[in-house]
């Protein structure tokens, strides 16, 4: 790191700071990517900026999930040429989950030579020498080796919010579901130790944090790969006796690994919020079984059943693909189904995208995608009302909340969070931003909840 801050200085002198702009895709795991770079930037001399005008380095954190982000992307990257063109020490990268296909790197070799250097998810550690290269050679480097396996400890990390961090407790997927990029471009599972989360977590709490969402693409297999170590609940036991006044969340539960062991430590543990999101993905059992899940929506159900009876005021939430490949209107309606009999507070919905390298991409997929958008919007629709009438119950009832930010155009408009995961507006002085207070919820309409301040 020392050597690159040498060679930063070299190239933009001491005049002023240089600047970078990185911006992050997808998943909160790409989003802590996208932080510990910055971390690595900060260190090295660089301070930050929004404008693609005002930086020096420009680096875009990229998600593969679905084509959507990708195309995004490319169309971003696209417009760069012009401010390369006017800057001609601008060094622009490309890193995250879809610089690690190779089928990509190619097209960016191949068509956009304004990128100068790329990076995958395993080579995120290497950043400090990677970047050294971009400064010191005049070749565009092309990174994306497969180094499965490595954790790198200690990388610095520049924290986007002040009140929420989020903390990685493992690495890479080992689940294979058919439609997903996701195991292909992080690798296999890597549980961290619990000594090194629970150092980074009383690290979190220490820094004045409020609350701590634990990361992993499948947290419930936490510790399976790692001798003589702590399991996913016993983890959340022990972050949950660090002293203060935080909350705990975490993602993403996988249904086939949610045990009631993890839910017995939701509901005993006092800092970790009653909100589970559970991703189902499918309401039918045939789909369940295309998309390799290895769970049926009778488990699922049990699952649901038995946090209810445990966690009170319990809320959940989910992922919804609508139109994988196969999927038939009955299985779809079997989706709304599932949906109507649990009654989720949110839905994170998504239309399927064939992905690279999956084996859902070989599958047969002859709905429409009209159709398939029809089937989305009912999917909408449906939610929309159960979130609407999920809300209006809570009518009259007082909540803590974590007041997360003043309104966009109102110092004074507040919003603030419950712990089943409600975000209520409301108004009051903008320095409660970062603590807990009490809220009345006083009205529910179209998904927004207003409520007001309530003296403790
Ligand atoms: N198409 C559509 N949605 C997808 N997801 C993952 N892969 C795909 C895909 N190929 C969704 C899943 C997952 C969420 C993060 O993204 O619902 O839970
Ligand atoms: Fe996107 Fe998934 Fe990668 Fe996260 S893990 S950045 S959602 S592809």
């Amino acid at each position: 790191m020392k050597k690159c801050a040498e060679l930063v200085l070299r190239r933009y002198g001491d005049h002023r700071s240089p600047m970078a702009l990185v911006r992050s895709y997808g998943c909160q795991q790409n989003v802590n990517d996208g932080e510990k770079i910055m971390g690595m930037l900060s260190e090295m001399g660089f301070g930050f900026t929004d404008d693609v005008n005002a930086a020096d380095v420009i680096l875009y954190n990229t998600c593969a999930v679905r084509e959507n982000a990708e195309k995004k992307v490319f169309g971003f990257v696209g417009e760069l040429s012009h401010c390369k063109a006017r800057n001609e020490n601008l060094l622009v990268g490309l890193c995250g989950c879809m610089a690690q296909q190779e089928h990509i790197s190619a097209k960016i070799k191949k068509s956009y030579p304004q990128v100068d250097f790329v990076f995958g998810t395993h080579a995120l550690y290497r950043f400090p020498e990677i970047f050294c290269k971009a400064l010191t050679e005049h070749q565009r480097i092309f990174d994306i080796e497969n180094s499965d396996g490595i954790i790198a400890e200690g990388i610095p990390v520049r924290r986007l919010g002040k009140i929420q961090a989020s903390l990685p407790i493992m690495y890479g997927c080992n689940n294979f579901c058919t439609y997903c990029v996701v195991p292909l471009v992080r690798g296999r599972e890597r549980s961290r130790s619990s000594k090194d989360v629970l150092q980074e977590a009383r690290e979190i709490v220490a820094a004045g944090y409020r609350e701590i969402m634990l990361l992993g693409q499948n947290v419930n297999s936490y510790g399976k790969d790692l001798d003589n170590d702590l399991s996913f609940p016993e983890l959340l036991r022990a972050v949950n006796d660090i002293p203060g006044d935080f909350r705990i969340r975490f993602m993403t539960s996988h249904p086939k690994d949610c045990t009631k062991e993890l839910i017995d430590a939701v509901a005993e543990c006092n800092k970790i919020c009653n909100h589970i999101h559970l991703p189902v993905q499918s309401g039918s059992d045939r789909i369940l079984k295309l998309m390799n899940r290895h769970y049926t929506t009778e488990e699922y159900f049990s699952l649901i059943d038995y946090a209810r009876e445990k966690i009170p005021d319990v809320m959940f939430s989910s992922d919804i693909i609508v139109g994988f490949p196969g999927e038939t209107h009955e299985d779809f309606l079997e989706t709304i189904n599932l949906v109507q009999k649990v009654r989720y507070a949110s839905l994170f919905t998504f239309i399927y995208s064939k992905r690279v390298g999956t084996k859902a991409a070989s599958m047969e997929d002859p709905v429409s995608a009209s159709e398939k958008s029809k089937w989305f919007q009912e999917l909408l629709d449906v939610q929309r009302k159960i979130t609407d009438e999920l809300y209006r119950d809570c009518v009259g009832r007082t909540y803590r909340v974590l007041v997360e930010r003043t309104g966009d155009h109102d110092d004074y408009l507040l919003a603030g969070r419950t712990e089943n995961n409600i975000i209520i507006d409301f108004e009051g002085d903008p320095s409660l931003v970062g603590e807990f207070a009490m809220v009345e919820i006083v009205s529910a309409n179209n998904r927004s909840v207003r409520g007001k301040l309530v003296n403790e």
